[in-house]
């Protein structure tokens, strides 16, 4: 009996198909209801004592490689030499996916070429700053709004640390340390304490510029900006500047676009007003000059500072701010 199972584990060993239908034929021979494998197992009570431990050991083998050999059988099944795996070289392999650059970065990068073509500098501050390079030294009063807990994210311990809620600092930054003339943009991080929506975030980024040298007049900015703007957006783009209010400039402005989406004639990225705001600027006022050691009386300057999130939004039509943080592929894919 045992060498008849014995036989039978050769049989098996020796089976190979890659045709299903032979793979299951083979299975109902072994494995079925009425199959070898069973029908043995019901020997089982016939089988003399002292061969039961055998006979059981080796039927079990029997059965198991069975098993094993439909299972290997089918996994193999179409890959024509079946009983060997083959790897086969010649197959294409699955590519690595390059990520791609964050529309912020491009935006910012777009910025700074644009400026250093202009001979300006690149210069950076910390994110983490005091009380005096965010408001003090940019005349921002004592009371100014701005300084309140809703906008700006102090530490706890310590009121006169702050994360800095605009790149204006890296102007008193440069100031301290440079005599103009200075042409420098700086591009950051920036903080504000904002519930996050589709048109705020608690961080995002800015570029700010500073300009200081002897002569620099208002129509020096109206033309650095109308530059920028028209190498930005397109040739055709047209600028305005509407009167505004910053405690540092003297006098401020925001400069808006024409609407590159509709060419000015209106549509509801524009709000059907043909502009688009997209920064802050104006003449450093000679307060901020004299708290950084720089003589307003020689020197004048203009000064400016916009949102990377907003150009970007402005640019690529892009109607939630939120999407920049989701890092979600199939958003940073497109740009
Ligand atoms: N710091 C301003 C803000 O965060 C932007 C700004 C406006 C910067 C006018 C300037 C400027 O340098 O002159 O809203």
């Amino acid at each position: 009996m045992i060498n008849k199972i014995q036989d039978l584990i050769k049989e098996v060993d020796a089976f190979s198909s890659n045709n299903l239908d032979e793979i299951e034929q083979f299975r109902i021979k072994f494995l079925s209801k009425k199959g070898i494998v069973t029908e043995l197992f019901n020997e089982f009570k016939n089988i003399p004592k002292e061969e039961k431990k055998e006979f059981g050991q080796v039927l079990n083998i029997l059965k198991n490689k069975t098993q094993d050999k439909i299972d290997f059988l089918k996994l193999n099944l179409g890959d024509g030499d079946v009983g060997k795996i083959e790897i086969d070289l010649s197959l294409p392999g699955d590519p690595e996916t390059l990520g791609t650059r964050h529309p912020i970065s491009l935006v910012k990068n777009e910025i700074i070429e644009i400026f250093t073509r202009l001979g300006f500098t690149i210069s950076e501050g910390p994110e983490i700053e005091d009380d005096w390079h965010v408001f003090s030294a940019l005349n921002f009063p004592e009371e100014h709004p701005a300084r309140d807990m809703q906008d700006t994210f102090f530490i706890e311990k310590n009121p006169d640390i702050l994360l800095r809620t605009h790149t204006s600092s890296v102007q008193v930054r440069v100031m301290e340390n440079t005599q103009p003339p200075i042409r420098t943009i700086s591009p950051g991080r920036v903080f504000r304490n904002e519930a996050i929506s589709a048109r705020a975030h608690c961080i995002f980024h800015q570029v700010e510029g500073l300009y200081i040298d002897t002569n620099v007049s208002f129509a020096d900015l109206k033309q650095t900006l109308m530059y920028f703007a028209k190498e930005m957006f397109g040739e055709e783009t047209q600028i305005r500047l509407r009167p505004s209010f910053f405690p540092f400039t003297e006098p401020s402005a925001e400069m808006d676009v024409s609407c590159s989406l509709c060419g000015g004639k209106g549509c509801n990225v524009c709000k059907y007003t043909g502009w688009l705001e997209v920064l802050g600027c104006g003449m450093v006022d000679p307060n901020v000059l004299e708290s950084n050691g720089i003589d307003s009386v020689k020197y004048t300057g203009f000064a400016f500072g916009m949102g990377i999130e907003r150009i970007a939004m402005l640019k690529y039509d892009i109607k939630d701010l939120r999407l920049y943080f989701e890092n979600d592929v199939r958003f940073l894919r497109q740009f």
